[in-house]
């Protein structure tokens, strides 16, 4: 594994690349890598010749009160899973190769940011469309994998993938979960020990739901209610949001109708965390 910093040298490296014929595969992250990232590089090495891993802690998806100083790094760490994983090159860019002095452009995809994780973030989507589109112009790939843990993320970028006609193949891995459930985040960390087991009260909830729909129920609101009613009975968690919307338009659904998403952010202490579940239901009139 070769591990690149510059933008230059990652573009030039994979001109060659093209040039030889090689499908390249681009898994983007923050860095601080768990079993997830790890799924989805395993996912980019089945698909193309060549895995590029970037890690980058992107500034402009994080508000002015949020983690961005404490987010969690360990690059040496970081070197050996994603190597271990099939990584080809590790594309670590600075943030003044990334965003240097009069940095005034932006990427933004309008309706589809405005709800759930959008709106208690109004400013994360244009960070993160952003700074993809930076990393997909440097890394020129034919396929770029994201997690479906960030669910709502994941269909803006396969939006503005479509709309600006980037020519990558767009592939959604599913979401990879610690034994108890927990869906695995590098914001786990902050979690202490009573959080985290409180935490797992966001995948209980999501199995409660998708259980709810197996047995009959419809009703979207009624489920939401029961998800609420289920989280608020713990201690230290705070609901940011309980929807249930279509894939499409990430519009929410009254009735449980075709593939829906039913996702939450929920307040574990001062940690937010996201969990989703997508279901498919087809009932015959
Ligand atoms: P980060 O949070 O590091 O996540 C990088 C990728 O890993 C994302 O596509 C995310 O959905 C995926 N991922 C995280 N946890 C996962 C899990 N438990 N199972 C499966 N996939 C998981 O998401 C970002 O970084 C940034 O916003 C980024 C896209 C890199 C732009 O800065």
């Amino acid at each position: 594994m070769k591990v690149i910093q510059s933008v230059k040298e990652m573009q030039q490296t994979v001109e060659a690349l093209r040039l030889q014929g090689k499908k390249i595969a681009v898994v983007p992250t923050m860095g601080y890598l768990h079993n997830g990232h790890l799924s989805l590089i395993y996912k980019a090495a089945d698909l193309a010749d060549v895995v590029i891993t970037t890690i980058f802690v992107n500034p402009t998806q994080f508000g002015p009160k949020e983690d961005l100083d404490k987010y969690p790094r360990d690059l040496e760490r970081d070197k050996g899973l994603a190597e271990e994983a099939g990584t080809d090159f590790l594309f670590v860019p600075t943030d003044d190769d990334m965003y240097p002095e009069g940095y005034q452009s932006f990427v933004n995809v309008e309706k589809l940011t405005l709800d759930l994780c959008g709106k208690s973030r109004p400013w994360h989507f244009k960070g993160v469309t952003t700074i993809v589109s930076k990393l997909f112009n440097i890394t020129k790939p034919h396929y770029a994998v994201f997690g479906q843990k960030d669910a709502q993320q994941a269909f803006v970028i396969q939006r503005m993938t479509k709309d600006l006609n980037f020519d990558i193949e767009i592939v959604i891995a599913p979401i990879i979960r610690e034994e108890d459930g927990l869906a695995t985040s590098s914001r786990n960390k902050y979690l202490n020990p009573q959080e985290r087991i409180e935490a797992t009260i966001l995948h209980h909830s999501l199995q409660m739901a998708k259980d709810l729909v197996d047995a009959g129920e419809r009703n979207s609101s009624v489920i939401i209610d029961k998800m609420r009613e289920m989280i608020d009975s713990t201690a230290l968690s705070k609901i940011d949001y309980v929807e249930i919307v279509d894939t499409h338009k990430l519009q929410r659904v009254p009735v449980i109708q075709g593939q829906v998403l039913i996702a939450l952010a929920v307040f574990i202490g001062n940690t937010r965390l996201l969990d989703n579940v997508i279901i498919e239901i087809n009932d015959s009139i």
